[in-house]
């Protein structure tokens, strides 16, 4: 089985995905921690941001690899460097790349080949898995999901000194940037269930998803 899990910053494509893939026993992947990681390594690097054939050069030789909950950059555990927002604010810029896409669209399909799987980003049902079993795209208001990145960021002390409007105003310059790029912008597919999580929740929305994922293929279209 595959599910396709698509939507904005915040919308808590992360946490419901891990929850159904516990639910169902099937294997997550954070595609988001993948452009992630190579914008750490961009930045750890001096790479210019505007270098895309640098950035290109950089996403070819570059090893991901997941062990659990962690994630490895070049050998190295990038688990929390990657979720600061220094990193949050410049990986729209690297994502844009399309050969940073081409690089991690491919890993992204080869570990879906044979595996039952759920994974979520931005382009995972219009492109890295266009024939998902299901297609979900998440969404909520900015100004919450805006709250659950501050809440997160708070709980883990990597704030960083940014204030809610701050965390408010990155989330919606980075779903501009997410929405309007050239290759695989963040789209809700015609084919997916769109969820507004707003005032769910998790338990709510993960439950909401099992009951989709398990209702027989006939009824749904009732
Ligand atoms: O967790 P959050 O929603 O904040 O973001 P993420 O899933 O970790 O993704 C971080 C960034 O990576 C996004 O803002 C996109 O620019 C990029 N991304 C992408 O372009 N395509 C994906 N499949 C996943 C993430």
């Amino acid at each position: 089985m595959q599910i396709a899990m698509d939507g904005p910053a915040g919308a808590g494509k992360s946490t419901i995905a891990k929850c159904v893939a516990k639910k169902l026993k099937i294997t997550y992947l954070d595609t988001g921690a993948m452009y992630r990681a190579i914008t750490k390594g961009v930045i750890d690097r001096g790479i210019c941001f505007d270098d895309q054939d640098a950035i290109a050069e950089y996403a070819h030789q570059a090893v991901i690899a997941f062990k659990g909950d962690q994630i490895f950059l070049d050998g190295q555990d990038v688990t929390r460097a990657i979720r600061t927002p220094e990193v949050s604010a410049h990986t729209s810029d690297v994502a844009s790349v399309p050969e940073v896409r081409k690089v991690l669209v491919q890993a992204q399909q080869q570990i879906a080949e044979g595996t039952d799987v759920i994974m979520d980003g931005r382009d995972i049902g219009s492109r890295v898995l266009p024939n998902a079993d299901y297609k979900f795209y998440l969404d909520a208001a900015v100004s919450e999901r805006a709250k659950r990145r501050y809440d997160e960021l708070k709980a883990k002390k990597a704030l960083d000194g940014k204030t809610l409007a701050d965390i408010e105003a990155d989330i919606e310059k980075r779903d501009y940037l997410d929405s309007h790029r050239e290759v695989d912008p963040l789209v809700c597919c015609e084919d997916a269930h769109r969820i507004d999580t707003t005032a769910m929740t998790i338990d709510q929305v993960c439950d909401c998803l099992i009951e989709i994922i398990k209702k027989p293929k006939d009824e749904e279209a009732l």
